[in-house]
This record gives C-alpha cells, structure tokens and sequence, in this order.
C-alpha cells in the first residue's frame, strides 16, 4: 500500500440520527456518509439549509458522535487528542470571546497550542495582515461587524499551522472582496500541501475552490465527484474569439451545418461577472486610500503556513502520527474549540472567565443527547478503516 493511498480523512457509513425526549427517531441528520479526502485536496461538503453538513462536521472534529459509522482522521479517532494540534476548525456560528480584541483572541488560541511567546507574536501579526485586520486589531470583537468576525475566526483556525482545515461556511457574512480573498487563501493553502474540508450552500465558492465535492440533500449524498467532471458539458463546444462581424458569424454557421450537420446554439459575447466589476471598484478605493474602519485589503499568505512541501511522503508521515505518543500531552482536551480556561495567567484569563460560551456543543463536551456516554463506533465493515483504529488504540493502550 502506498502513502497517496491513505486519506487523511475517511469516513464509513456514517449516520448521525437525532432522538426527541422521549428516544425515538427524531431527524436523520447524516445517511450512510462515505468519504475520503487526500493530502493537498480541497473538499466540499455541498447542499441546502438542513442537509447535514455542519453534523457531519461535527463528528468528524469529535464533537458529536455518531450513530453509526466509523471515522478515521490521520488514522485515528476524531475524539483522539493527538490529532488535535493538527487540524484547524473555523465554525459555523461565531464562537470568539466579545471582549477580547483581535490580537488577544489569537494569542489565546496559540496559548492552548502551547506555541512559544515568539511564535505567536510573529503568526498574529502575519495572520492579521492576511485578514486585513491588523488597523482594527485593538478593537474588541463585540464590536466587530459579522464578515470582521469571520475573518479573524479564520485566522485563528489557522494560529497552529494546521495539516487539515476543517471550515463551515467560511465566507458566510463575507462581502465579495473578503469572498474572493479567503477563496485565493483557500487554494493557496491547498497548493501548499494543505488538506481542506469547507462546507458551503454557495455553488460559486465551492466552484473555484474545490477539487472534488459532494452535495448532500436531506442527509442523502446525492453526487460526488470531481468539480470539473460535475461541471463540464460533455455534449456541447465552446469557441471565444475576439469580436466577429456578422458575416464571418453567418460562414461559420454554414461550415458547421456542412461539415457536422449541427446548428450553432447561441451566438453572443460573455458576460462580465458581477464579482470582478465589484473587485475592480473596491480596489480602486483602496488605491486611493479613501477611508475605513472595515476590513482592509488582505495582505500576504503568512510563509508560516505549509513550506511547499506536498510531494512529502503522506505515509511516513501518517504512520508517525499514529505511533508517535502523544507528547507532550496538551493540558486542554481539545484546543480544537475553545475550551472553559486559559492556561493563562494573565488577563485574558478573567475576560474568558467572563465570557465563557455556556453551550456544550461549544466547550468540546460531546454530543448533546440526554444520556450521551460515549459509544464506540459501530457499523461498516471495511478493512482499511478498522486497521487505522485498530493501529491507534493499540498506540493509545501502549501510551
Ligand atoms: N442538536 C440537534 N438536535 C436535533 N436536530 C438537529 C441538531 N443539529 C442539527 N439537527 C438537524 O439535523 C439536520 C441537519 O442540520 P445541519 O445543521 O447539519 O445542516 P446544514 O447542512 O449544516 O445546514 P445549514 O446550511 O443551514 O448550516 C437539520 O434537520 C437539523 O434541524
Ligand atoms: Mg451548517
């Protein structure tokens, strides 16, 4: 078995069904959910209001568990801490304490990775500048509008240089400029060696950033595929040209009439997309430094995140992964999402103490159904999934 063989992230038969009080079936959230994503794809989890995508998230992270199904994420359980520093996870809802600023938010989050003093200095300010937010750095994030929010929710899933981001909804709230700028962040990052999972009900984002997707209706995967593939018309030919007259028009229609028997369907001159004619004019303010206390212009890719260096032997450093110890242990359970405590020792500690998220789905505690003990995954037969779980509680026991 080669190392471009081994997902970072497969899943088998996944469901997730939500009881009612009484225990009885309430929504079948998530049916039979197959998946598998390889190092330096970008991937899409595809469908309306409701479909299941955010569930389906959220056991993959070890949030929720699922009813029936098996997960392995770098070959272990979502649920395992050793995997925890490795992925970086930007939720749906806003999760981010009110009443710290920017660069205090980011500095809590590298806390809980346990990066060094140095380290964190140098990533805030380069994740800041990414995000466009480093003018408005001071400001508390209660104050911040809803795509500022965003933006810097993004920066923190990015604070511990994650090997897999995991993103629901990433440009809800967005204008199209911070739209197209996490859209380039994205396949950069991906271009990079970076694995990407990024849920969406926008079909334009998904389309200029995924390799492959899948739409989900109703819990059901519907289509799967690569974009392109999904996208492309296999029964039609498109020509552009500069502008023809109409007589030059009129001749081709005739040599495709004599030579296919066909018809041209349409003749007539592409339209510009309403993004790049918005882009333009933002762009152009921006140049002429016309007042703002919004989000600026996103500055570089941080060089921090990913070094190029995709070709790196994905199996090697799966088998490491599953065999090296955990150490040294992260004191929080799961740095992941905000846990109810800093390490810190200094104000931040009593600003989160203040303002710490009261829902558990937040505060990493598992699945929100009245008995929920946790269970071991059930379900799928399938070899491969099993060896990778088998491998790390095997790693897990030794430990
Ligand atoms: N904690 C819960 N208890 C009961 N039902 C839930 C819970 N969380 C989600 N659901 C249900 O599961 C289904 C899928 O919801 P989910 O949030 O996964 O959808 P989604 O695809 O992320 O939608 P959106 O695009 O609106 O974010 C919905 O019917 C929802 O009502
Ligand atoms: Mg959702």
């Amino acid at each position: 078995m080669t190392g471009k063989n081994i997902p970072v992230l497969q899943t088998v038969g996944l469901t997730k069904v939500f009881k009612d009080f009484w225990r009885r079936d309430k929504v079948e959230a998530v049916k039979n959910l197959n998946l598998e994503i390889y190092r330096g794809e970008v991937f899409g989890l595809l469908g309306p209001n409701g479909s299941g995508k955010s569930t389906a998230i959220k056991m993959l992270l070890g949030l929720l568990y699922p009813t029936r199904g098996q997960i392995a994420v770098f070959g272990r359980a979502p649920t395992d801490v050793a995997i925890k520093a490795r992925i970086g996870f930007l939720p749906e809802e806003s999760y981010l304490y009110r009443f710290l600023n920017a660069r205090e938010t980011l500095d809590y989050y590298g806390r809980l990775f346990h990066l060094p003093a140095r380290v964190r200095r140098e990533r805030i300010e380069k994740l800041l500048d990414m995000v466009g937010l480093r003018h408005e750095a001071r400001r508390r994030l209660g104050e911040y509008s809803k795509g500022m929010a965003r933006r810097i929710g993004l920066a923190q899933a990015l604070i511990n240089d994650p090997d897999f981001l995991i993103l629901d909804e990433p440009t809800a709230g967005m204008d199209p400029i911070g739209t197209r700028q996490i859209k380039d962040l994205i396949r950069q990052l991906g271009d990079r060696g970076k694995t990407i999972l990024l849920s969406s009900h926008l079909l334009a984002d998904v389309e200029d950033v995924c390799d492959r997707v899948v739409i989900l209706y109703g819990g059901h995967q519907r289509a799967a595929g690569r974009v392109r593939e999904l996208l492309s018309q296999e029964d039609r030919t498109q020509i552009i040209t500069q502008k023809l007259g109409p007589q030059t028009i009129e001749r081709i229609r005739d040599l495709i009439r004599r030579d296919e028997a066909k018809d041209v369907l349409d003749v007539s001159s592409p339209a510009q997309k309403l993004e790049t004619i918005f882009l333009q004019i933002v762009e152009e303010a921006q140049a002429a430094n016309i007042a703002t206390s919004g989000a600026r212009a996103a500055g570089a890719t941080p060089d921090f995140l990913g070094t190029g260096d995709a070709g790196e032997d994905v199996v090697t450093e799966l088998i490491e992964a599953a065999q090296t110890p955990p150490t040294p242990e992260p004191e929080e359970p799961a740095p992941v999402v905000p846990a109810k405590a800093a390490p810190a020792d200094d104000v931040i500690e009593e600003l989160v103490a203040e303002a710490a998220p009261t829902d558990p789905a937040l505060t990493g505690s598992p699945d929100e159904e009245p008995d929920a003990t946790p269970r071991k995954q059930v379900g799928a037969d399938r070899g491969v999934i099993d060896s990778l779980l088998t491998d790390d509680k095997e790693t897990n026991s030794s430990d």
